[in-house]
């Protein structure tokens, strides 16, 4: 241990356990690449070691080993350094971590966790490593009433009741498997101690792997106390196996976010049907209807209303903006931002480099991309506003849309304040309609037009008539 360093402030090093093969997931994405709340299972488990101060985090990769480093190492924003270690092949979780050995610096305690655990706190690996205290083992556990495929917590028949073993499921006793104290696969232990445990382990057992789970007894047998840290939140500990139990985790996780809001006054008509994948921010008096989605970074101000069946990507919402039901917003990299007191939908698509000022109105079927518009500014119909700037109490009309792209190229239109465009235009870009100007309803219009000019392009009517239409 470096000089002055107490038990509490040394140093952490994660090992990540992540070289299982996910059979029961049925795909070919490794398991621990499969999203929960739209992050990695693994980046949940990164970031809880990041948010832990932990100093290192090593990843012991096995199957689709390459496609799981690559996606940790493009993974920013992690406070730790990564290192990757191959586990081939899986031999079990002893020799997993003994993989991790070369890395693992001597003066630290060791946490291991596994990749596809994705909700432990860190607040509780934090108390796991202050009983670990840089000098004894200390183990997560948990009772259950269903404890079968698990590790039983076996504790000295004496009063005192020390943890002496762990034995797992397949060579337990039945007395043994009746303990409803199971190990949850996380612990914390003084690196150095590990080290020499983990060279004694050995594989005769009913499944002829070397366990991990085995040090325990070395541990006793050296001296070195064993401590439990027993919680009751089994969703901390719980792991990814299947499709279903992703399903499980994934509402759990959605409904202590929702609850988390909740608590803060956002009004959410049914916290079981949100879901945020992302970071979201709201201001005061906030309601959200039922089944709407958030992904990546979006902030809704005081007072914004969001209808029913929306789904909301990296955007910024201002204040006593209203989203109606089944608008789709997503600004990926470029953001979207709609304006105070904005009405947006139902049935809107606000695409990147949406910008829409105060007061706005964009309505049914209406898409907007790379376009902004002025305050006040109206499209309210089955409309196409792209690449386009357009002034402020401009009126777009039904079914008109901006010809943005020539087949090769994208082209600006500019649209100056006041001007009103009638229904079922195509303004061909590039060009200006200048201010206060009116372009006729069913115009295709290719020129520029002057500041209070009307524009009308479209063939004559012919009126015939008398007319008999032709009959059966
Ligand atoms: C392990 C524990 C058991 C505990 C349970 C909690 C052992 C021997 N047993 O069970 O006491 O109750 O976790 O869930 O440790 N892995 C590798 N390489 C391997 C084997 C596993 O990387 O060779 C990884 C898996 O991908 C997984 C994690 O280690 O992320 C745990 O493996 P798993 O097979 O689920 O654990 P068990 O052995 O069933
Ligand atoms: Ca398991």
């Amino acid at each position: 241990m470096a000089a002055g360093k107490t038990a509490e402030t040394r140093s952490v090093d994660v090992v990540i356990m992540a070289a299982g093969k996910g059979t029961r997931m049925k795909s070919k994405l490794p398991k621990v690449l499969h999203c929960l709340a739209g992050r990695p299972l693994i980046r949940h488990v990164l970031d809880t070691a990041s948010g832990l101060g932990a100093r290192s985090a090593v990843l012991v990769t096995g199957h689709g080993a390459e496609a799981v480093e690559a996606a940790c190492s493009a993974a920013g924003g992690l406070a730790l350094k990564l290192h990757f270690v191959r586990q081939q092949p899986q031999l079990g979780t002893g020799h997993a971590v003994q993989q991790a050995v070369p890395v693992l610096p001597d003066d630290g305690v060791v946490v291991v966790l596994s990749g596809d655990v994705p909700l432990t706190e860190a607040d509780t690996l934090r108390a796991l490593i202050g009983l670990c205290g840089g000098s004894k083992l200390a183990l997560l556990t948990l009772a259950l009433d269903e404890p079968s495929g698990y590790g039983r917590i076996v504790r000295s028949a004496n009063g005192a009741g020390q943890v002496v073993a762990i034995v797992e499921e397949k060579d337990a006793s039945a007395a043994q498997r009746a303990i409803r104290e199971i190990y949850s696969g996380i612990m914390a232990a003084p690196a150095a101690l590990l080290k020499g445990w983990l060279e004694r382990l050995d594989n005769h057992n009913a499944q002829g792997e070397y366990y991990l789970t085995d040090i325990v007894k070395l541990a006793v047998a050296d001296g070195v106390e064993v401590l439990a840290q027993q919680i009751s939140d089994p969703l901390q500990v719980a792991g990814v196996n299947s499709p279903l139990q992703l399903a499980e985790l994934e509402r759990a996780w959605q409904l202590r976010q929702a609850r988390q809001f909740m608590e803060q006054g956002v009004r959410i008509a049914d916290p079981a049907r949100f879901d945020v994948r992302g970071s979201l921010q709201c201001g005061q008096d906030v309601a959200i209807d039922v089944n709407c989605v958030f992904e990546g970074a979006v902030c809704l101000g005081d007072d914004v209303r969001v209808g029913a069946h929306c789904v909301i990507a990296n955007a910024s919402i201002a204040a006593g903006a209203v989203i109606h039901p089944f608008t789709h917003i997503d600004g990926e990299k470029a953001g979207v931002r709609v304006g105070e007191g904005a009405v947006v939908g139902p049935f809107a698509r606000l695409r990147p480099g949406a910008v829409l000022g105060e007061g706005v109105h964009i309505g049914n079927f209406v898409e907007v991309k790379n376009a902004t518009l002025g305050a006040g500014a109206k499209a309210n119909h089955l409309a196409y506003l792209g690449d386009a700037t357009v002034g402020q109490r401009v009126n777009f009309g039904a079914g008109s849309i901006t010809a943005n792209y020539d087949g090769a190229r994208k082209h600006r239109t500019v649209i100056e304040d006041d001007v009103h465009v009638g229904s079922n235009c195509v303004l061909v870009a590039p060009l200006t309609i200048g201010m206060g100007a009116t372009v006729g309803g069913g115009s295709t219009i290719s020129k520029s037009a002057p500041a209070g000019s009307l524009s009308v392009a479209r063939a004559k009517q012919v009126v015939v008539s008398g007319w008999k239409r032709p009959i059966k």
